[in-house]
């Protein structure tokens, strides 16, 4: 476990209530944290949106290094803002990591000047290998397997639309793909039914989907697989979809737009899910492609509720990982 990153002490009075910790130290996949520290992580973040006030000297004479190899809206802005709005700052990078010096010579770069890394990779492997370095902790801002951050936003999201995440069945409908793994092991874990609907030969990760199953057969919930759209909607509370062709994958959109044909979710679709259900989406969306602009604009949308809450989600990430007792 990482020695707890603390600050200096805020220049202000301003009372910053206890913070819950993250043990672990990063945030590298989904399983770093556990189910108490993301239901703490989500009762802090609905504090941070109410009052942001409260926090606004939490990381202050802290620096935070954002490092992109791929591109980003949400992500980028929403961690930079949420330094900005804890007091702290932010340098960034995009490209490559580890290809002009080795990734354990970076961390211990980074490690020296600031106060924590975020970092946008291709490989899980870059993240692993910066949180095995570095000293200060390692935030996934996003790899070709999991999108953590995603995760906790959405969850959130559900929690305030729903009251409660307790028995929800989210159903994720495309590509089992880095945002499908992070909502299933989440889902699992809050005790929430999690259904992925595929087409054949774009499964999730079998040992993501095994470590899913049993954190759901703990809390009491199903974990279901399959092929066919309708099955997996019905009776969702959430229709989940993301981009059918991933970043990294963009020479396979061709292909792919032919295989997902059956796998978008367009009106007809969420007319087969739960009476009440909304809908959901990572963003950025291909409308006509893995959803319509209509449902996309429909009531049922809360797409942009999930992107003003990656806001508040990577603020409580943020001060559960840096911010002061
Ligand atoms: N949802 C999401 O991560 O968006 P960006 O790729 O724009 O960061
Ligand atoms: N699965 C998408 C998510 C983008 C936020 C991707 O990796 O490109």
């Amino acid at each position: 476990m990482k020695e707890p990153k603390s600050l200096a002490t805020p220049a202000s009075k301003a009372p910053i209530p206890l913070l819950p910790r993250i043990a672990s130290g990063d945030l590298r996949r989904d399983e770093d944290m556990t189910a108490q520290e993301v239901r703490q992580l989500l009762q802090l973040a609905h504090d941070v949106k109410e009052h942001p006030e409260r926090y606004r000297l939490a990381l202050a004479g802290q620096s935070l290094a954002l490092l992109f190899e791929k591109p980003s809206l949400r992500t980028r802005l929403t961690f930079e803002l949420a330094i900005q709005q804890l007091g702290g700052g932010a340098i960034s990078t995009n490209g490559s990591i580890g290809e002009r010096e080795p990734v354990k010579d970076v961390a211990r770069n980074l490690e020296r000047w600031t106060g924590a890394i975020v970092a946008r990779t291709f490989l899980q492997a870059t993240v692993d290998e910066l949180a095995e370095w570095s000293s200060k902790p390692v935030i996934n801002a996003l790899t070709d397997l999991y999108h953590p951050c995603q995760a906790l936003a959405d969850v959130l999201t559900l929690q305030e639309h729903f009251g409660s995440l307790n028995g929800l069945k989210l159903a994720f409908v495309g590509d089992g793909n880095n945002v499908a793994h992070s909502l299933m092991l989440q889902s699992a874990r809050l005790g929430m039914n999690f259904a992925l609907a595929t087409p054949p030969g774009y499964e999730a990760k079998p040992e993501i989907l095994a470590e899913a199953e049993e954190l759901a057969q703990q809390q009491g919930v199903v974990i279901e697989t399959t092929h066919d759209p309708a099955e997996a909607v019905a009776k969702a509370d959430a229709v989940y979809t993301d981009v059918w062709a991933s970043m990294g994958h963009e020479h396979e959109a061709f292909q792919r737009n032919l295989d997902f044909e059956s796998y978008r979710v367009d009106e007809a679709l969420m007319g087969k899910a739960g009476s009440k259900a909304v809908f959901m989406h990572c963003l950025p969306a291909k409308r006509g492609l893995e959803t319509t602009d209509g449902v996309m604009e429909s009531p049922r949308s809360i797409v942009f509720d999930q992107a003003e809450n990656r806001l508040h989600a990577q603020k409580a990430l943020l001060l559960m990982l840096l911010g002061l007792r």
